[in-house]
């Protein structure tokens, strides 16, 4: 490091990076020393938020400044790849925003510069940080749910398309609808729940109904009137994993889904015990003496899921470790998200190998 503290460049002064900003400033070990985004008023309109010393115009100049270890990546999923992946030659670590890039080609790509470089290349999928979150894996760690065998995992927004006719709904910026943009977050934290097995086939449907109409509109994101909506409203999935289980995955940005909670949620079946998550609440099921017992998961701490998430990356990059959201789950991601597009255009399952 060129400094006793990390030095930390953002890149996208948008919704995301502004939350980046408010982590690293709270972090010890790191300061915020650069932001870059294509629209300069936004870039400078932070940097005076947070005091933060330069500004650029283009992640370009900020890429080459030799005064910065490492940069965050929170722009529009078309741009991920080619940032992080001159990041990396640049012998700089890289927190990236979800998804890891637009399809799984480009997550390889950036897979690939990071084994080259050395470097960090750190996912942001805070979830996995939220403190429910850390409960439910410490009592999957503690053995008393013991093979999860099937799981279910989503999250129904009803009236929740963001940004409409922005990068959010176009297939060439974003890559996706609500399966790219929050169907990852649920796809990267039953995996991780389940303990990591390899998807080994994928069947799936994504419709449109809402989003060509301008309905079920929400509140993340600016709409662009004058642009246009080509990506699903709603994906279904089932994945079928290397261990045997199965993982169904149901997403919409907005849909008729009376009785249906708002909230995220995973529910993983094992064979000792179960857990459910909806929200900021967790039960574990399992039987005793024939009778079904439940019991609430309490988080064992109020700690913030983006700032242990960002502790975390500053000490990947200082102990040399990988992280926990690693190249490789990003890029598995990528590959089921690509998977459930291609079933839905074929109509067949896809297969995945990994040679
Ligand atoms: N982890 C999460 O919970 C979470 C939440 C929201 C968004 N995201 C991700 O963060 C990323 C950005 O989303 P957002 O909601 O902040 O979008 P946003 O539209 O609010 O902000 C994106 C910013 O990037 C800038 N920009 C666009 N292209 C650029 C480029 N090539 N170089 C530099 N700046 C560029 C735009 O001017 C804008 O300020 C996306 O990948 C999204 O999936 C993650």
């Amino acid at each position: 490091m060129s400094n006793s503290n990390l030095q930390v460049g953002i890149i996208g002064a948008g919704a995301i990076g502004n939350i980046h900003i408010g982590a690293f400033v709270k972090a010890e070990g790191a300061e915020v020393a650069a932001i870059a985004d294509s629209y300069l008023p936004l870039a400078r309109q932070r940097a005076e938020e947070h005091g933060i010393g330069t500004v650029y115009g283009n992640p370009q100049e900020l890429l080459e400044d030799t005064n910065i270890d490492a940069v965050v990546i929170g722009v529009p999923n078309q741009f991920h790849a080619a940032l992080a992946v001159e990041a990396l030659g640049r012998g700089k670590h890289v927190l990236l925003e979800k998804p890891m890039a637009i399809d799984s080609g480009a997550a390889r790509s950036i897979a690939e510069a990071a084994a080259s470089s050395g470097k960090v290349l750190m996912m942001s999928h805070q979830m996995r940080w939220k403190a429910l979150n850390r409960a439910v894996k410490a009592r999957i760690d503690a053995g008393d749910v013991g093979q999860v065998y099937n799981a279910k995992a989503g999250w129904f927004r009803k009236k929740g398309i963001p940004g409409w006719g922005s990068w959010f709904t176009r297939k060439d910026m974003a890559g996706g609808g609500p399966l790219i943009d929050i169907g990852v977050h649920m796809l990267d934290l039953s995996l991780y729940l389940m303990g990591n097995p390899k998807p080994v086939s994928v069947y799936g449907s994504t419709y449109a109904e809402f989003g060509p109409k301008r309905e079920g509109i929400g509140t993340w994101g600016t709409p662009n009137w004058d642009g246009y909506y080509d990506v699903e409203d709603l994906a279904s999935a089932l994945i079928k994993l290397d261990n045997g289980a199965t993982l169904s995955l149901e997403v919409s940005w907005a849909a008729h889904a009376a009785g249906l909670p708002e909230d995220p949620f995973v529910h993983l079946m094992g064979a000792k015990g179960g857990v459910s998550i909806v929200g900021d609440k967790s039960t574990y099921v399992t039987h005793a003496d024939n009778e079904v017992v439940e019991t609430e998961i309490a988080p064992a701490d109020a700690e913030d899921e983006r700032e242990l998430m960002t502790r975390h990356f500053i000490e990947c990059v200082r102990d040399g470790k990988e992280p926990i959201t690693s190249a490789l789950s990003g890029y598995t991601n990528n590959r089921i998200l690509d998977a459930i597009y291609e079933s839905s255009r074929t109509g067949n399952e896809v297969k995945l190998s990994w040679n």
